[in-house]
């Protein structure tokens, strides 16, 4: 979704802001712009559709420099994508912003700036903030007092960054409910909507709190809270070295993501020193949490929703504790009656999800025990607001399909459900052996990855299809939505999962010849009653793809197309299937030549409602 760069420095910054916006591509975008104040004290700019590279070459040809500059790219949402709605948008050649979010009330200031004159050129929301600034700075107030007036407008979600000509040192900056980070540098300071795109320069972040206002130069940093106090927010060293965002020997970053799952996965259980699973993976006070949790809710969104989902299974089959999961959008606007005794987890890659960090903000019921979010993104929103955490050693995720990220929560899940069994029905010969099966998953997806060929051969059936099916049952169920949900995104083709027993009360019309089904088939205690389900798809003149368990004796037939898989612990094999299906998606994608790491309309982050 969109990105903020911003600099003030004492020496050239655009090629800072430049590298900053590479750095932030992987979140999904559809232009850029980049504006900065010359020596000659005026406002320079580029804003162009599409990738950063054309950016890029707009600034080779017609280079713009300066000393402070803010850059910034765009996710539409109010206005199409184009040129005009890139930002940042100025005002009256004097002022400059960058925006991320929504501003709700954007059509009544709007109005009231017309009626004062001021002239629009975009459709965005961002249009009126700047002339806001416009506005304020007119009547005297200095840039900082001036963002504080106008955020006290402005009703939505908001990080926005400002600069000015009148004051070529300084960069404002506020944030509600969109990230920023500052990032601190020997005599030239930074601003970023996420850590990542400032690594280049600094390894010092202060991470500002909602409400925030925030003025840098480059030797000073000074914030203000939402009541206007002025506070010394703390520094953090970000530390450990700055991991490799290159696609190596991959053809994209989606590819190289899965490949990298057994490492991922071996790294999020490694913190389970001893093969024991400690409360205190966690965070502080966890075994206090714990002790009074009596069920979990799950909140998140998208392929987050689906780790909750098998969990749901793991933690009531395994630990015996009732688990509801919630897509945090709907959680978010419901009244609820939740059961006292409740731990709140939301689960979410970037931490900074706007629908999920709204549910755990709204969770102040207090049935709630407290909260634990599984992020995969140190000092994130959801981690910094939640009570306990627990970070998966995914590494930085690139492609917007969600892969290592997810199996790596489900290892997260893995160990939640111990930690919460112990206190329930989960004795401890069990829970050793749990521990103990999870050394054996990265070797487990080795094996899967090296199914490639046969998945690659067996996607060549796909890229004529417009939909697919995805059947699983029990705890595979929410596999094969995952798996829905992967080939929808990055090969838009529709697909939809059903719980295999459904099958009879409605999806069965649909099946022909021109319906691929694909069926999620482990050798687990639903085996049998999958192997009847997949029948009447066949007797129906389906086309089945089965990604079965080796051991499960399903064989190639006309109209089945078997993939045997490798045979693994039933609690194993939710990870080695998703694999699976990554790289059928992957392949689909592939063949059918669409933006695999980048699909069309989506965004890695998203920070807005
Ligand atoms: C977007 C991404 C998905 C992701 C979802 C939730 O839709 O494209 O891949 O699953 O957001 O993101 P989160 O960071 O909260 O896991």
């Amino acid at each position: 979704m969109c990105g903020i760069v911003a600099a003030t420095a004492r020496r050239e910054v655009s090629e800072i802001l430049l590298e900053g916006l590479r750095r932030l591509e992987y979140r999904g975008y559809d232009s850029a712009g980049i504006a900065l104040i010359d020596a000659e004290q005026s406002l320079k700019l580029h804003k162009e559709m599409g990738k950063v590279s054309v950016l890029e070459a707009a600034q080779q040809q017609q280079p713009v420099t300066g000393r402070i500059g803010i850059a910034h790219t765009r996710w539409a949402t109010h206005g199409v994508p184009s040129a005009v709605n890139a930002h940042p948008h100025l005002s009256r050649e004097r002022l400059a912003i960058v925006h991320n979010g929504i501003i709700e009330n954007h059509q009544a200031l709007r109005d009231e700036l017309i009626a004062q004159g001021y002239e629009f050129l975009s459709e965005t929301d961002t249009e009126v903030i700047v002339h806001l600034l416009h506005r304020a700075v007119g009547t005297g107030a200095g840039l900082f007092e001036a963002m504080r007036s106008v955020v006290a407008r402005l009703q939505g979600a908001y990080a926005i960054a400002a600069i000015d000509r009148e004051n070529p040192e300084q960069v404002v900056a506020a944030r509600e409910g969109s990230p920023l980070v500052v990032g601190v540098g020997i005599g030239e300071n930074f601003l970023a909507s996420d850590q990542m795109a400032l690594r280049q320069v600094t390894d010092r972040f202060v991470f500002l709190d909602e409400g925030d206002v925030v003025c840098i130069s480059p030797d000073t940093i000074s914030v203000v809270d939402a009541e206007g106090v002025k506070q010394q927010r703390q520094t953090t060293r970000i530390s450990g070295a700055l991991e490799s965002v290159e696609l190596g020997e991959f053809e994209h970053y989606m590819l190289k993501e899965i490949h990298e799952q057994p490492r991922a996965l071996a790294q999020t259980f490694a913190v389970a020193e001893g093969h024991r699973v400690d409360d205190s993976l966690f965070g502080e006070g966890a075994g206090a949490i714990f002790d009074q949790v009596s069920s979990v809710q799950i909140v998140a969104c998208g392929t987050s929703y689906h780790a909750g989902l098998v969990a749901r299974y793991w933690l009531e089959d395994l630990a015996g504790i009732p688990c509801e999961v919630e897509i945090a959008s709907e959680f978010r606007y419901r009244r609820r009656a939740q059961h006292p005794g409740t731990l709140l987890v939301t689960v979410s890659q970037s931490g900074e999800t706007a629908d999920t960090l709204a549910a755990l903000r709204d969770a102040t019921d207090p049935a709630f025990v407290g909260s634990l979010v599984i992020a995969n993104v140190d000092n994130s929103s959801l981690v910094r607001e939640s009570d306990l955490m627990f970070l998966t050693q995914a590494g930085t995720e690139i492609g917007v399909a969600s892969t290592k990220a997810f199996t790596t929560q489900l290892v997260a899940f893995l160990m939640l459900t111990i930690a919460l069994g112990r206190r329930g029905t989960m004795d401890s010969a069990k829970s050793d052996e749990l521990v103990n099966v999870l050394h054996d998953l990265p070797g487990l997806v080795e094996q899967t990855l090296q199914l490639d060929a046969g998945i690659k051969r067996m996607a060549e059936s796909f890229i004529q299809k417009h939909h697919a099916l995805f059947l699983g049952r029990g705890v595979h169920y929410p596999i094969a939505m995952e798996g829905a949900l992967k080939l929808k995104e990055i090969s838009y083709i529709h697909a939809e999962a059903y719980a295999a027993g459904e099958l009879k009360h409605g999806p069965l019309a649909l099946v022909d010849d021109d319906m691929p089904v694909v069926a999620v088939a482990p050798g687990d205690e639903l085996m049998e009653k999958l192997r009847s389900n997949l029948e009447e798809v066949r007797s129906r003149g389906g086309e089945l793809y089965v990604f079965a368990d080796r051991a499960a004796d399903f064989q190639d037939s006309p109209r089945v197309h078997v993939l045997p898989m490798p045979s693994c612990p039933d609690v194993l094999a939710p990870v080695t299937y998703t694999v699976a299906l990554q790289l059928l998606s992957y392949h689909v994608a592939v063949q059918k030549g669409t933006d695999v790491d980048k699909p069309r309309n989506l965004a890695k982050s998203v920070t807005v409602e």
